[in-house]
């Protein structure tokens, strides 16, 4: 039977990435080889929102190059569902961001939107659409370095949607903001997720935040990363971080990630 008749079947949405035994070795002309993925297996439903958790170096930002297209897996297969396409419909958010320092925000933000040929009045529309809709009105002719690192935050996520991707890869892309304008920004991207039904795959090394943002949260092993657990989380949005079943589940995220048995 094929893929697509079990979907069907199953009236499962289709699929947006799967992952098959990836595994990804670093290779220097000076050190050791340094594994860095073995044998991670993910499928990932258009639509969903998931996040990853892991300790620091357990190789989640080398996961997202391979997704992204950066790198090569040296193992395993990498298959992107119909219809999505490195260069067109894929954005990446950076661990550390990348405005270009030279370019205003709503130059920075209409960007990829000029890569493809969108006519100008058109490219400015939709960059201060999406502007406002990050709370950055009023900022749109400043340059990068007149930003707060929580508004350049903004401001890469307002420029990583303008193209309007269907698959969104977020590597820790709210670390370095105070916990007030993490939580502001968290709520932002879940409404942005609800209303442009983009697939996202969310990296944070925070648990809260996994638990907040996540359809489901994957627990990454320690290197070589695979992943090691998985959480489907059940709760309604917007997510109360007070209710019991996501004390209960943050727990047990805890518990996964520092090796012990549940
Ligand atoms: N280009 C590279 N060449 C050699 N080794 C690399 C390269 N990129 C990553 N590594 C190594 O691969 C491992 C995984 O790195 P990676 O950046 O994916 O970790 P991470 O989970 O994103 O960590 P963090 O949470 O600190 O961002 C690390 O040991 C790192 O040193
Ligand atoms: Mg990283």
């Amino acid at each position: 039977m094929t893929h697509g008749k079990i979907n069907n079947l199953l009236k499962e949405k289709p699929i947006a990435l799967e992952l098959r035994k990836v595994g990804k070795v670093f290779r220097s002309d000076t050190g050791p080889k340094l594994r860095a993925l073995e044998n991670v297996n993910l499928r990932v439903l258009q639509g969903e929102f998931v996040t990853l958790v892991g300790a620091t170096g357990c190789g989640k930002t080398t996961l997202l190059n391979l997704i992204a297209g950066l790198d090569t897996a040296d193992e395993g297969n990498l298959c992107l569902g119909q219809g999505l396409r490195f260069g067109d419909n894929i954005a990446h958010v950076f661990q550390h961001y990348t405005l270009f320092p030279w370019r205003t925000v709503v130059s920075n933000v209409s960007f990829g939107l000029q890569m493809r040929s969108v006519p100008r009045s058109e490219r400015q529309a939709r960059a201060a659409k999406l502007l406002a809709s990050v709370g950055l009105e009023g900022f749109e002719d400043a340059y990068p370095h007149e930003l707060s690192g929580g508004m350049r935050q903004r401001a890469a996520i307002a420029q990583a949607l303008a193209i309007e991707p269907k698959l969104l890869l977020m590597d820790e892309p709210f670390g370095a903001v105070d916990d007030s304008t993490r939580n502001e920004l968290q709520e932002m991207l879940t409404n942005l997720w609800q209303e442009n039904q983009a697939t996202i795959l969310f990296v944070t090394h925070n648990i809260d935040e996994a638990i907040v943002l996540g359809d489901r949260v994957l627990v990454f092993s320690e290197r070589p990363g695979r992943i090691a657990r998985e959480f489907k989380i059940d709760l309604p949005r917007p997510r109360d971080r007070m209710a019991k079943e996501f004390t209960d589940l943050f727990i047990r995220i805890r518990t996964a990630l520092s090796g012990q048995l549940d």
